[in-house]
């Protein structure tokens, strides 16, 4: 398995996505500001920053739910910026969500291969037809579904209703919908949040196998013994603006990112501050 001492060597990998200068605003409030950072293949980077910093928004755009206002967007060099969210899907970037979202009266094999059912070639009549290309690619589906629930410690509970699981496999679901389809890059928005300190390092090897299984990582999250633990890099946002960028002891010791950071209350890890940069109220998400 990897460790956080053993970092590959990242300089000469290609960069898979690249963000160039995108910004969004809601309204009054610019949510995401100038941004740029680029994510290489085989990297697993940190997304960071105080509640309501951009973060998710920034998902939100690199998977198509939003379009930049500005900037560009690159994947493979080739743009797809603004591209609707089945197409950035199908090009091999996949996300899972900041609050779970499982089919609730799905077993877990049943939800991870109704993941998959999303991005099918197959025509709606050849299923209502039932055809043998149909049935093959069913099988294959059901095949590749079991290969990554074994992956991510899951084969066992294949059967049983996703939701009754605990917390920690339930988020290993999430991450398995993602995986079937086998995407280059997978974007976890805060995998950590909800778990105690087994699961999250538990979640700690489900990411570096991830990794070690040729995908390509980008997360949020702000559980810093996660984040410390098995990034390679960390790029830092603050209302919507990149502060900091670099490896994670890089990150630790950076005055920027303690200020912004000190300047959050702790104890309300979950909210969103009143107000912005420029005063504008700032709603929850
Ligand atoms: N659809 C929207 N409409 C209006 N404002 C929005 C929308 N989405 C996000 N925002 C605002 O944009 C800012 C950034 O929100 P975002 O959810 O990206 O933050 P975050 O960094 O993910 O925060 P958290 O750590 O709490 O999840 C917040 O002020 C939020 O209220
Ligand atoms: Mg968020």
């Amino acid at each position: 398995m990897s460790t956080a001492a053993a970092r590959p060597d990242l300089t000469q990998a290609e960069v898979l996505l690249e963000l160039d200068g995108i910004g969004i605003s809601f309204g009054g409030l610019r949510a995401v500001d100038d941004l740029s950072f680029k994510v290489r293949q085989g990297e697993i980077l940190g997304l960071i920053g105080p509640n309501g910093a951009g973060k998710t928004t920034v998902f939100n755009m690199i998977t198509g739910v939003y379009k930049p206002g500005d900037g560009r967007i690159r994947w493979h060099g080739k743009e797809v910026t603004g591209l609707a969210p089945h197409r950035i899907a199908k090009a091999g970037i996949r996300r899972t969500f900041q609050t779970i979202r499982l089919f609730p009266d799905m077993t877990v094999l049943e939800n991870v291969v109704a993941g998959e059912h999303l991005l099918m070639t197959q025509r709606w009549w050849q299923g209502l037809l039932n055809t043998p290309a149909q049935r093959r690619e069913e099988n294959a589906v059901v095949e590749r579904a079991m290969a990554v629930l074994q992956q991510l410690d899951l084969a066992d509970v294949a059967r049983e209703i996703a939701v009754s699981l605990p917390y920690g496999a339930q988020r290993r679901v999430e991450m398995a919908r993602t995986l079937v389809s086998s995407p280059e890059l997978i974007i976890l928005d805060e995998p950590a949040a909800g778990l105690n300190e087994l699961e999250s390092e538990e979640l700690n090897k489900t990411i570096f196998g991830i990794r070690d299984a040729g995908v390509t990582v980008l997360l949020v999250e702000h559980d810093m013994s996660v984040v410390m633990n098995v990034t390679d890099n960390i790029v830092v946002i603050n209302f919507g603006k990149k502060i900091a960028e670099g490896k994670p002891e890089e990150i630790r010791a950076d005055p920027l990112v303690i200020e912004a950071y000190l300047g959050q209350d702790d104890d309300d890890e979950d909210e969103a501050p009143d107000t912005a940069a420029d005063g504008t109220q700032v709603a929850a998400p």
